[in-house]
């Protein structure tokens, strides 16, 4: 069986791999689980349409470990890693620098290791902005918005990005409403106060505010498994939402979009913002031109691997 990712233990011992990978590996994502990521599909294509003689790889690395694991990285001369779930927070901690934005919005999804040192940066907000105007040709900053999931790593990266932009109005729902109302008075620092409010989650609340609402976002991982609930009753959808699913699933719609083309509304797949968030982090490693199209192909084609790990 070809094995599709890597390990810690494998990075432990990685001059005693063999063979090496080729081209050498010198980018990678590392997250828990990662088996399902389409990250190398696309990185790959940038690197082989801008000629770099590079590899991006998956790694898996649990909670706890990911400092341990960006140490070896950079003795194992990697240029850069994107970082994906669980590990935005914990990869902040260890920065030796985080750029404003990140700082901002709390998560770093992005590394670049130059002479040893880490440098931390978050694309998921800028990535989120990006694929809204790809996907519905819209601006952010003329949408009301409404997060579910909005205490989590992306949920709250969003949610920032979202009041950075001055978007029309801000509503964060999340399973733990405390983390939503601590996001809350965060954004409220960085957008008008008034537009940023907190919903309860359960339908009948929800059903007070989605009327109202332009843009949905599901930030939570529910749609990632076959099986998983429903965010709520696809009857509040409208035809008039924009529905973005930040959740990609292998070969398969997620619920929340299959409800909402059903409803006849426009949607934005996660898949979307995973090219969005990795032109940005591309052009923190290597700088412009970002090679989008041959990324979009890329992932397009993903079922397929470039390269075999
Ligand atoms: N497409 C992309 O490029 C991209 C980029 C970033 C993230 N994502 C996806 O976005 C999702 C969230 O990622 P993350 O890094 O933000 O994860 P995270 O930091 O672990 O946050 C998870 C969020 O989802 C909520 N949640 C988890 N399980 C839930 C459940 N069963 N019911 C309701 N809410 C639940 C959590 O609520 P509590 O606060 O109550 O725990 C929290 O707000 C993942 O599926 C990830 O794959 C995709």
């Amino acid at each position: 069986m070809t094995q599709t990712f890597y390990t810690l233990d494998d990075l432990r011992r990685w001059r005693e791999i063999a063979p090496t990978p080729d081209p050498p590996a010198r980018l990678a994502v590392i997250g828990d689980p990662i088996a399902h990521s389409r990250s190398p599909q696309m990185m790959n294509a940038a690197l082989a349409a801008r000629a770099i003689h590079a590899q991006y790889i998956r790694v898996q690395v649990p909670p706890g470990s990911v400092k341990k694991a960006l140490q070896l990285f950079a003795q194992h001369g990697f240029m850069g890693v994107n970082c994906t779930i669980p590990h935005k927070f914990e990869a902040m901690e260890a920065m030796d620098e985080v750029d404003p934005l990140a700082a901002q919005l709390g998560a770093v999804n992005t590394v670049r290791i130059h002479d040893g040192k880490l440098s931390g940066y978050n694309s998921d907000g800028p990535g989120f902005v990006r694929s809204v105007e790809d996907a519905f040709g819209k601006s952010v900053r003329d949408l009301r918005v409404l997060i579910l999931g909005a205490g989590g790593g992306a949920g709250s990266a969003v949610a920032a990005q979202c009041a950075l932009e001055q978007c029309r109005g801000l509503v964060l729902v999340n399973r733990t409403p405390s983390k939503a109302e601590l996001l809350a008075v965060e954004c409220r620092g960085l957008s008008a106060p008034a537009r940023v409010t907190v919903c309860r989650w359960d339908d009948a609340a929800l059903s007070e505010v989605i009327d109202q609402t332009d843009l949905i976002v599901n930030a939570t991982p529910l749609g990632m498994k076959k099986g998983d609930a429903l965010l709520f009753d696809p009857a509040l959808l409208r035809v008039s939402h924009l529905v973005f699913d930040m959740v990609y699933r292998n070969g398969a719609e997620t619920p929340l979009i299959i409800a909402a083309k059903a409803m006849g509304a426009r949607t934005c797949d996660g898949l979307t913002l995973l090219l969005h968030q990795g032109v940005v982090s591309f052009a923190h490693w290597f700088g412009e031109p970002v090679p989008l199209e041959a990324m979009r192909a890329g992932l397009k084609n993903s079922n397929q691997s470039i390269f075999n790990k």
